[in-house]
């Protein structure tokens, strides 16, 4: 949710450097981007435009005609004020003397605002960052650190924020909940949101945690504490990332290049440190009650989790989406667990939850990709879920190793890994053979005949419920088909009405006892008009379009959920939406 890169260092072409790696943060926010670069004349220039910075191949000439060695970027995710130019990022003080870009909301920055405006500043957009370069440059007499850190304190909420100054060669970058993560070359600095942005640089990088902010400069870096106001030191940790797994490659796009890994993916999320699923295990039998957390779908992942429990070690287990979790606060104890669910592991509202429940001394786990992501480093154990770079905004390859992560983890609390990581074995070389051109083809016939719908329907049962809700929030976000999904038996309770001749309902239907009512489900459902997708190792008399997958047992969503996803990135590039970069979204949401 909005990416943030910069540069400072020996190279004077510091504004491209940072067009070339802010391209690599553009799944955090696509509204609009802009750069900012402190020539060596200290004047600063600043060029922002709406639209993708992907279509950017070269900057206006006062950003580049005289050397700058320092440039900051921001691509923009909207919260406060429109999508336009001069709500795009980075935002300035009177005379350009501070010049700012920022991720997360300053929530009280109305209030900071009207003071502000009291005292003679000008405000030009309609943001709330706009607030934090005024407040700098309100205290600015103070000297640049000091105003940064005035600037720091009066500002509520969560956030990352960097600024420079006309009249010193420094970046300053704070950090309150939202990433920034510090890469160091040869007497050369970028900080980032994220680090592909400057990955062709460096690997040598450094963590920002909550209330702590850094100087970069020409002689060095210098990491303080806010709260204490002293300096502190930082480990360099190598990160062993391949620049090329986080690029596309053969594939037109990343959503389909992702879902075609999890041939790869899934193997990966099986070969799991045993002692530590065993650990976990253990954890979830003695806990004062087990609560998973996680949003979209990382949160359906849950839900599903709760369903692997039931069944497969008769343990019952809570789930809360993560902005839901507050209201279930006072149930926690010392002696609970969290389970916490997360790709980006940088989710605001599950990191709130986790924020919450370690506060009462609840022991958190955490599933995530991104082993270096703040939920990774605030939790007890981690369980990397080594599903590589996930870029588009859709959530695919992620989604198939958390299943599988849960389900290890079922199996473990029953005493039956073995049987688990068996079972998940021959779920993976099934998937080797589903996913092939002649499969993709296959789905693009029925993505072909419903491209034009208005809504469609997905129902599922047991295990495949929550699963027949992800396919929903697919379909939703990069067709932009009306999508909602429900269990079978629920809609005889009221969405029936919404059928009509011709509706596309997918029924997700397993090989096991489920199977007759909701076969009965997609019956009711034909009988009113409605067009039947079902999604099932066997064909039945009830589907007009049968789409097979491998009778796979407990871990049926898992390859349930597979060619839905591909019928969902089919559906969005027959109906020309860009599936990596879905509109109104962004692929870590930092923001609440
Ligand atoms: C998935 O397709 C969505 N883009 C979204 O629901 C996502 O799963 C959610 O925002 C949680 O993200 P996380 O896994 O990074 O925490």
């Amino acid at each position: 949710m909005c990416g943030i890169f910069a540069y400072l260092g020996p190279k004077s072409n510091s504004a491209q450097i940072v067009l070339e790696g802010l391209k690599k943060l553009e799944y955090r926010g696509y509204d609009s981007w802009g750069i900012a670069c402190r020539r060596d004349s200290g004047e600063i220039v600043i060029e922002k435009h709406t639209g993708k910075i992907s279509d950017v191949s070269s900057l206006k000439k006062e950003l580049t005609e005289e050397p700058a060695h320092i440039a900051i970027g921001h691509s923009r995710w909207a919260t406060h004020g429109g999508v336009t130019d001069m709500n795009a990022h980075p935002h300035a003080s009177e005379e350009k003397e501070i010049v700012i870009a920022h991720n997360g909301i300053l929530e009280n920055y109305e209030s900071l605002k009207k003071d502000l405006i009291e005292k003679g500043h000008k405000f030009v957009s309609e943001t709330d960052t706009e607030v934090f370069a005024h407040l700098i440059q309100e205290n600015i007499g103070e000297g640049f650190e000091q105003a940064f850190k005035i600037a720091l304190s009066k500002g509520a909420g969560r956030y990352a924020l960097i600024a420079i100054s006309k009249n010193e060669e420094k970046i300053l970058a704070a950090r309150r909940g939202s990433p920034l993560i510090v890469g160091t070359g040869s007497d050369e600095y970028f900080i980032a949101s994220d680090i592909p942005a400057f990955l062709k640089y460096t690997k040598k990088v450094m963590y920002l945690d909550d209330d702590q902010m850094v100087s970069l400069a020409k002689d060095g870096i210098t990491f303080t504490d806010l709260k204490t106001d002293k300096k502190i030191e930082k480990r360099t940790i190598i990160i062993d990332w391949d620049e090329k797994s986080a690029e596309k490659g053969e594939f037109k796009h990343f959503m389909l290049k992702e879902i075609m890994e999890q041939k790869m993916t899934l193997t990966r999320a099986i070969n799991q440190d045993e002692e530590k699923i065993l650990e976990v295990a253990q954890a979830i039998k003695t806990a004062y009650g087990t609560y998973i957390v996680g949003c979209g779908t990382a949160g359906k992942v849950g839900m599903v989790g709760t369903y692997l429990f039931s069944h497969i070690a008769q343990k019952h287990i809570n789930f809360m989406f993560g902005s839901e979790f507050s209201s279930f606060l006072p149930f926690m104890k010392d002696k609970s667990l969290m389970i916490a669910i997360s790709q980006s592991g940088e989710t605001a509202d599950t990191l709130e939850a986790i924020e919450e429940a370690k506060k009462k001394g609840v022991k958190i786990v955490s599933i995530v990709n991104v082993e270096t992501s703040t939920m990774a480093r605030i939790s007890d154990i981690v369980i990397p879920i080594k599903a590589g770079p996930e870029k588009a905004v859709a959530s695919t390859k992620a989604t198939t190793s958390q299943l599988a992560i849960l389900t290890l983890l079922a199996y473990a609390c029953a005493g039956k890994l073995d049987e688990g990581k068996r079972l998940l074995v021959a779920t993976a070389s099934q998937i080797n053979d589903m996913l092939n051109p002649r499969y993709e083809n296959y789905i693009r016939e029925i993505a072909e005949k419903i491209q034009n719908v208005e809504s469609m329907y997905i129902i599922g049962k047991d295990l495949n419920y929550p699963i027949a809700m992800e396919s929903a929030i697919k379909l939703q976000e990069v067709s932009y088909i009306h999508a909602e999904g429900f269990a079978g038996g629920e809609l005889k309770h009221g969405p029936i009405a919404l059928i009509s001749k011709g509706t596309p309902c997918i029924a997700i239907v397993a090989n096991d006892e489920t199977k007759a009512g909701i076969i009965s489900n997609a019956t009711e459902i034909k009988a009113r008009g409605g067009y039947i997708i079902g999604v099932s190792p066997e064909n039945n008399s009830v589907f007009d379009f049968w789409i097979k997958v491998p009778d796979a047992g407990m871990a049926s969503p898992i390859v349930s959920i597979i060619p839905i996803q591909i019928l969902a990135y089919q559906l969005a590039v027959l109906r020309q939406n860009n599936p990596d970069m879905p509109r109104n979204l962004a692929k870590s949401v930092t923001v609440k």
